[in-house]
């Protein structure tokens, strides 16, 4: 017999089935074992009755994680947890679990992040994983149906993206290398082949502090267009994150229930355009809000919590000050002290979402800002050479894949949001 999944279950009702999987939790009433299975997929009630005495045996023997196959008929039953139920007429034990360390009661983090490697089997960190599938495969079917081209950016670099603060030096056969920042130079280039670029990437960040929004090894979606402004950069980045809430809120639904996600606010999100301010009108409200910044400070987590409380949807910060931001952006041509750069900051107190920003076409004014920034010359004559041959306007964006996943599924916590997160002192398991 072919072996089903959990969540094919409601077409299969009323026939005999077999589900591969693992024994989530148990109770008895004496005369019924009630089994909570899980397969990967979801989660499902099995029962054994007392007059199958050789399941039954099996069953009363069973202890959390034991791995089994199990032959039974399916059923719809409103009181099972699932709205479905297997009544099991047989057993084949795959291996006796003993003493699993995580008991479906309350561990501290601590302990929960040592045990990783298992902690992901939970109901709530496994809907987090599928999520974050579902995240993943949106952004490329999104990419992927308007045109954009798969390109990757190596990983091994000679030189910093997003400031020289947070780079992880890597001995490179006696040279000085880096682990990415970002990859966004190097899709520059294939997007001045290839027109439109995308790609999805670890970026690495030695981020000193412990924080719930970083990681020091995360996932960047990162996209590059070759004769985009910096309005059509936005509008995309727009197009994209509303697609990407659409999707999970359709193919995700029982996820973001078992993660008891309240999806009204995300409703209400893909009802509205997001809300666009500059970086002055964001200075202003946050005084207005009893949080003053100085002109050119960036914004730290409440900064981010007010704003986001203030418009109850996404908005876009746009031009920053060209001191607080990358080398690479270009200037307002209103306010040359300016960039045409986008922030976009998640309501509810997810933070940044998106970076992105128009680029220096201009080979001059690439190489002033490269001295300004004091970086050295060297390792960017390749980049220079995109604005000597063929240079075009162009514009592109990077969004964390955990940050997405964190807002959408109402997860507190990037650590949840990636099978095994890199920190400040954590690199285990
Ligand atoms: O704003 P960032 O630093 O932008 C860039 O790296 C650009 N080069 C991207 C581009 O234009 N191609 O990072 C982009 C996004 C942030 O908005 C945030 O969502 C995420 O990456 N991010 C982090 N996520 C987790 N941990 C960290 N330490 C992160 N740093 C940035
Ligand atoms: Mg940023």
């Amino acid at each position: 017999m072919q072996p089903i999944r959990i969540t094919e279950i409601p077409q299969h009702l009323g026939e005999e089935v077999l589900i591969q999987g693992w024994l989530y939790h148990k109770r008895s009433s004496g005369a019924i074992q009630f089994l909570l299975l899980r397969d990967g997929s979801g989660l499902m009630q099995a029962i054994v009755l007392k007059s199958n005495s050789a399941a039954f045996q099996v069953a009363e023997g069973l202890a959390q994680e034991s791995s089994l196959r199990v032959w039974g008929q399916a059923r719809a039953d409103k009181r099972a947890p699932t709205g479905y139920e297997l009544e099991i007429s047989r057993f084949e034990l795959v291996q006796l679990a003993h003493d699993y360390p995580i008991a479906p009661k309350e561990h501290g983090p601590g302990f929960l992040m040592d045990h990783r490697h298992l902690w992901i089997r939970s109901p709530k960190q496994a809907a987090l994983l599928r999520v974050r599938h579902e995240v993943l495969q949106g952004m490329r079917d999104f990419f992927h149906q308007r045109g954009f081209i798969a390109t990757e950016s190596p990983i091994l670099t000679p030189a910093a993206v997003e400031g020289t603060t947070t780079l992880f030096p890597v001995d490179y056969f006696g040279d000085q290398a880096y682990l990415s920042q970002s990859g966004q130079l190097y899709l520059e280039a294939t997007a001045a082949a290839l027109g439109l670029v995308y790609w999805i990437g670890p970026a690495f960040r030695a981020e000193q502090s412990k924080t719930r929004k970083h990681l020091t090894e995360f996932w960047m979606c990162e996209a590059e267009m070759a004769f985009y402004d910096h309005q059509m950069n936005m509008q995309l980045q727009e197009e994209l994150v509303k697609y990407l809430l659409e999707r999970l809120l359709k193919q995700r639904a029982a996820e973001l229930e078992t993660l008891e996600r309240n999806t009204a606010s995300l409703q209400k999100v893909l009802s509205e355009p997001f809300a666009r301010i500059t970086y002055a009108e964001a200075l202003e409200l946050l005084a207005e809000q009893g949080l003053p910044l100085e002109w050119g400070d960036d914004f730290g987590a409440p900064h981010e919590e007010v704003l986001g409380q203030h418009f109850q949807r996404p908005v876009f910060i746009e031009k920053m000050p060209a001191a607080m931001k990358a080398f690479y952006m270009e200037p307002d041509p209103q306010n040359p002290e300016l960039v045409l750069a986008a922030d976009l900051i998640a309501p509810e107190g997810y933070g940044e979402l998106i970076g992105g920003s128009q680029r220096i076409s201009d080979l001059e004014m690439l190489e002033r800002k490269l001295q300004e920034f004091q970086l050295p010359r060297e390792p960017y004559e390749w980049y220079l050479d995109l604005r000597r041959y063929g240079s075009v306007p162009h514009s592109g964006f990077g969004i964390g894949v955990e940050r997405t996943v964190a807002w959408i599924a109402g997860a507190k916590h990037l650590r949840e949001c990636i099978p095994f997160p890199r920190q400040l002192h954590r690199i285990y398991p």
